[in-house]
């Protein structure tokens, strides 16, 4: 990726920040956008220039098309036209979680209009200039559960699926322009969010993984290497799971 530019949205932290470094150990300059976590996002910034690696913070609310647009300036000027997008940041409120009979609908739609604008705002942003240049590589984070739905799932679940939708539209109209666009399929990974389930409920989870333990954001971030390079050059509109084995396509 020697020479590519990559924004990674929410990548201050958690599967965002493994993404970060991992598109820039293989060379790519990496824009590491955050919204409110900037000692975070500069601590990533650190390591990635510690292992001579080139990166730069950007702050953004992906859900504000303002902000989205000076982002998208702000990076192109520190490090020049972005080649890789990972619509990694999901734009909504983790807590919402209700059974379908019982979700409060306007809290159903502001997340799946959140991951809409965190999705959609950015492409709007960033895939012309790929357009205009003649190629770039898209990857959208989704979740099992807009597959393999449970009872909680359906805010998270309606927001990803809908986000797929989008990254199949996509893949269909970039395609003449030279920009793929391919989605990975995270389960649960260790995280943050994760950390806060207690050791015996998260084993019981790995159980029920066929490979019998949950992801790293590290497997996650290195299915989008995967994706963003050109070993795929040929590969758009494709989902892959980076679930161990607990989703088959
Ligand atoms: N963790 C899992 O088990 C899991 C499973 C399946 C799918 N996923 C998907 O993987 C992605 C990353 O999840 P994660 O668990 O790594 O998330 P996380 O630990 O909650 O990290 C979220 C990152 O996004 C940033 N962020 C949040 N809202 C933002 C916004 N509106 N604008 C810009 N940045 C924003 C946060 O920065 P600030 O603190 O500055 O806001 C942070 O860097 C999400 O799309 C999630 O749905 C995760």
């Amino acid at each position: 990726m020697d020479g590519k530019v990559a924004l990674v949205t929410g990548s201050s932290r958690g599967i965002g920040a493994a993404i970060a470094r991992e598109l820039a150990a293989r060379g790519a300059a990496v824009a590491v956008n955050h919204r409110d976590s900037a000692d975070a996002a500069e601590q990533v910034v650190k390591e990635i220039t510690a292992a001579g690696g080139r990166a730069l913070a950007v702050r953004a609310d992906v859900t504000d098309a303002g902000a989205v647009r000076e982002m998208a300036a702000q990076t192109e000027a520190g490090l020049g036209p972005v080649d890789i997008l990972v619509l990694n940041a999901h734009g909504f409120d983790e807590k919402v979680r209700a059974l379908p009979l019982e979700v409060d609908v306007e809290a159903l739609a502001s997340v799946v209009s959140g991951q809409i604008r965190a999705t959609m705002l950015p492409v709007q942003a960033f895939v012309p200039g790929m357009v205009e240049r003649g190629g770039g590589s898209v990857v959208f984070i989704s979740a099992l559960i807009a597959r393999d739905p449970w009872p909680m799932s359906i805010t998270h679940g309606a927001a990803k699926a809908a986000m797929e939708l989008a990254a199949k539209v996509l893949a269909r109209t970039e395609a003449r322009h030279g920009v793929r666009v391919n989605t990975v399929i995270a389960g649960i990974t260790r995280t943050q969010a994760s950390d806060q389930i207690p050791q015996d409920k998260l084993q019981k989870q790995a159980a029920l993984i066929p490979m019998q333990r949950i992801g790293e954001p590290e497997d996650v971030a290195r299915a989008v290497a995967a994706l963003a390079g050109d070993d795929t050059a040929y590969v758009t509109g494709a989902f892959v799971p980076a679930c161990g084995g607990a989703l088959i396509i």
